[in-house]
């Protein structure tokens, strides 16, 4: 294929507008899979479960004579890292609207997305066979949000099929070819990557110039390194292998890149032959930066080296992810992850279970924090690196507050649509909570929201330290804006007492502000009884005796094991427990 037989297209849409339905829809029209198959792209176990897309998925379809490659994304906003990735590869993308809920957050942040990046944008409307679909009132949006006229807009059922095939001559009428250079030394980018158990790492890449065969001798621009093309090939939507990629594809490389971070996305690959100096690398793809961190720990500690390598073979799935390394005296060694939001998290969480078989404690997630610190020189070299403004991304950082001259704390821009009587629920629900996931579960499904970073604020934070018996749990602490404490205290506290057995001494759990002993919150766990007083009454008979020696042997070994231990035993699953969310 000539770049203009080649139209490289996305699907966007707000979650579950359709766009997995009509991919299999496009994948049966070109005959790429057999009909009735569901979620053909959605690969991932995890995708499967939960009904939504995490990765971008690829497919090249054939329509006559012409190479569609179709890029799926994922419609939930924690993952628009995906999707801003899978735009830097397309010409065109289909804006799916479900005509029975019109335009929603997420369709207007992917319009925009797709329009700064002048992009053809194709209007689709979706699930028309539905009773409750307004096609109307869906064109009316579309003409006022975004300017699109209703003959441009497509009318289609994916479930059925209706109208599926429109589709497909629109992206070859609108969406213009790729610009890409054929007669030119090979230069591509890679968009996506994945770690294959058994042949290393597997590039997704975009040819811009040139093409590209097995035994290719190519170098990669950010890492410098060098290989030997040991296949190519195309995504239908299984791995094919193909004797060329040429100018224009998208289809995927192996070069036997052994460690994870050779194949980051958005490096550029080109041939080794040209002079590094003259290459043209990509700046399409911005690194995303994560909104929320968790530490994250193997359950058994003897499991740290396997998870390290799960751990390290995702974050190559799953760029968005940042990774330090952490430790806990309760936990062990680990790491502290950042993620693009909360479902991110617990995405990476199940994927690490069920396609690396690991077990994990995913501690409590917190955002990342600042300080700015007092103008006195010595203070700052002394404690802090001779740094101005420090970052808190784990309570065991929290600077003394006597140090500090405010505390910042990140801010997000929220979208959100919601029906004309549901107003004031959502707008009690912001001032009061902070939080905006709850709102979609109270409004029922019919809310939506989008968000984007929005610098820092100013804000009081306290560290909430959680005392047993007078001695700090660090793993327990955390950071949090002052006028919520005592709320946390009390929940903490709670949590704590259903966790941790009664002892054979009385427990106290105390939540305090800092370094404070006063508490904001406390219970006691009141000692284990050990009555033994039926025994001693004399009634030794019916191997009275006996029992009463079993039962002291038994009190014996449990000392033992509290004298071992030094104090309060703490089951690991409170860990899990109190820590998750
Ligand atoms: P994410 O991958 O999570 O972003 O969702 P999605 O946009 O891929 O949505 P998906 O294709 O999974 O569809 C969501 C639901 O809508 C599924 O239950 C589909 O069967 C249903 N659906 C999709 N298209 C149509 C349609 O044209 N008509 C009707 N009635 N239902 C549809």
């Amino acid at each position: 294929f000539t770049p203009d037989k080649i139209r490289n297209f996305g699907i966007v849409a707000h979650v579950d507008h359709g766009k997995s339905t009509l991919a299999d829809r496009l994948l049966e029209l070109c005959g790429a899979v057999p009909p009735g198959q569901k979620q053909m792209l959605d690969k991932l176990q995890v995708e499967r479960e939960r009904g939504i897309t995490v990765k971008a998925q690829t497919a090249a379809l054939r329509h006559n004579g012409f190479l569609l490659n179709l890029i799926d994304t994922p419609g939930h906003v924690d993952f628009s890292a995906e999707v801003s990735r899978s735009l830097a590869v397309c010409d065109g993308i289909l804006l799916l609207v479900a005509a029975n809920q019109g335009v929603q957050a997420q369709t207007i942040a992917n319009f925009w997305l797709a329009f700064e990046k002048n992009i053809q944008i194709v209007p689709v409307i979706n699930k028309i066979d539905l009773p409750g679909a307004d096609i109307k009132s869906v064109e009316t949006q579309l003409k006022t949000l975004f300017e699109f006229n209703s003959e441009e807009c497509i009318h289609i059922s994916a479930k059925s099929g209706l109208n599926v095939e429109k589709i497909l001559n629109a992206i070859i009428e609108r969406v213009p070819p790729p610009t890409a250079i054929a007669d030119a030394p090979f230069r591509s980018m890679i968009f996506d990557s994945y770690f294959d158990h058994f042949r290393g790492a597997i590039a997704h890449i975009i040819v811009k110039e040139g093409s590209i065969k097995k035994g290719d001798k190519i170098r990669s621009y950010q890492n410098d390194k060098t290989y030997e093309v040991s296949e190519v090939g195309v995504m239908r939507p299984e791995m094919v292998k193909c004797t060329e990629l040429n100018a224009g594809q998208v289809g995927y490389l192996v070069c036997n890149m052994r460690t994870v971070k050779e194949a980051v996305v958005g490096e550029t690959l080109f041939s080794a032959e040209s002079d590094r100096e003259s290459i043209k690398t990509f700046s399409e793809i911005k690194g995303v930066k994560p909104t929320v961190y968790a530490g994250l720990f193997p359950v058994e500690t003897t499991d740290y080296e396997s998870l390290k390598q799960a751990v390290e073979r995702l974050c190559l799935n799953d760029p968005s992810v940042t990774v330090t390394p952490d430790s806990s005296k309760a936990l062990g060694l680990g790491w502290r992850i950042g993620f693009l939001g909360v479902l991110h998290m617990e995405v990476f969480g199940a994927r690490l279970s069920q396609e690396y078989d690991a077990s994990v404690i995913l501690c409590q997630p917190s955002v990342e924090y600042r300080a700015k610190i007092k103008d006195n020189e010595s203070i700052r070299k002394k404690r802090y690196d001779g740094m101005g403004e420090i970052r808190i991304l784990d309570p065991s950082k929290f600077p003394d507050e006597s140090d500090v001259d405010s505390f910042l704390e990140p801010m997000v821009k929220v979208r959100m649509i919601v029906p004309n009587e549901m107003m004031g629920t959502v707008n009690g629900l912001c001032s009061e909570c902070r939080g905006e996931r709850a709102t979609k579960k109270l409004t029922s499904g019919y809310a939506s929201f989008d968000y984007e970073p929005d610098g820092w604020q100013e804000t009081r934070l306290v560290k909430l330290s959680i005392l047993i018996n007078s001695k700090e749990v660090s793993e327990f602490s955390q950071i949090l804006p002052a006028a919520m404490a005592r709320d946390r205290a009390k929940t903490l506290v709670q949590r704590l007492k259903r966790e941790i057995p009664r002892q054979q001494f009385e427990v106290t759990i105390k939540a305090c502000i800092g370094s404070s002993t006063k508490a904001l919150s406390q219970i006691v766990i009141q000692p284990m009884k050990r009555d033994f007083s039926q025994l001693l009454k004399g009634n030794f008979g019916g191997g009275g005796m006996e029992r009463l020696n079993k039962k002291l042997s038994h009190q014996k070994k449990g000392k033992e094991r509290m004298k071992m231990l030094g104090n309060v035993q703490i089951p690991k699953e409170a860990f899990l427990n109190v820590l998750k969310n």
